[in-house]
């Protein structure tokens, strides 16, 4: 299967009998997942627990059971700063990551921390450099989307967490953040990302797809998925979406 290694070599994401609980609550329940470089999209239902597996797969979740490995390296045995040089989370509320005065600041934040240099491209290509003197917290929702996602891409981690990426951003956004995807796969970058859009989907050409429902993989394969087994799992399929924009 495209993206899910067969070679030990080419497996850069890799959960075994991974669970997390959350107050008491189970909210990921056994997930064992292989990716490999290339592209991957997580759907699933409002809850199934998508932001909690990426934050997971990041290491800002202690699972309960089960391990996550990166590169072979359990996340949990990794420093905060290693585990950043390898992966970047970016937020679903682009807000929880903000804390600085200027976008500016915001993204070199990351590359002062990490004493990395960065790649700046990928910030123009967010349209990003126009906003630099804003407060972060001025922006309106898009602007403040674009922002936090380059605060994290900047730093040019191998794998990227891009949680609900797309959400708020008008076309001009979702056209960038197409293209910006595209250019992670040609510098060999593992992304995984959440969405609820499978036609967004579509645009990314993904290599897999991973459904989770109630905390569980429900199902895994390559691009694409049918709607049928969207709806299944009570995900929106192509032809609603197709036909309220019609
Ligand atoms: N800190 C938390 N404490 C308790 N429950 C949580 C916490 N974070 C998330 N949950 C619950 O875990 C489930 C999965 O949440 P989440 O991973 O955010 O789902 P998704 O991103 O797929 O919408 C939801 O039922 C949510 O309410
Ligand atoms: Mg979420």
């Amino acid at each position: 299967m495209r993206g899910s290694s067969s070679d030990a070599s080419d497996l850069v994401i890799k959960l075994l009998d991974v669970s997390v609980e959350l107050e008491g609550k189970q909210v990921l329940k056994d997930v064992s997942l292989e990716l490999g470089r290339g592209v991957h999209v997580i759907l699933g239902a409002n809850g199934s627990g998508k932001t909690t597996l990426l934050k997971t797969i990041a290491g800002l979740i202690k699972p309960a059971s089960g391990k996550v490995l990166v590169f072979g390296r359990e996340v949990s045995t990794l420093s905060r700063r290693e585990a950043s040089r390898l992966i970047g989370y970016c937020w679903q509320n682009p807000l929880y990551g903000f804390f600085e005065e200027t976008v500016e600041r915001e993204v070199r934040f990351i590359l002062e921390n990490l004493g990395v240099s960065g790649e700046w491209s990928f910030v123009s290509t967010l349209g990003v450099e126009e906003l630099m003197d804003r407060s972060p917290f001025s922006l309106s929702g898009g602007e403040a989307k674009r922002v936090s996602i380059a605060s994290v891409i900047v730093a040019d981690q191998p794998v990227l967490l891009l949680d609900e990426p797309f959400e708020g951003l008008d076309y001009r956004g979702v056209k960038s953040l197409v293209g910006l995807v595209e250019r992670f796969r040609l510098h060999g970058k593992t992304v995984l990302l959440a969405t609820h859009n499978p036609l967004i989907a579509d645009k990314l050409k993904p290599d897999t797809y991973t459904i989770l429902h109630e905390g569980m993989v429900k199902a895994h394969g390559s691009w694409p998925v049918s709607d049928e087994i969207l709806e299944q799992l009570d995900i929106t399929p192509r032809r609603w979406w197709l036909a309220v924009t019609a």
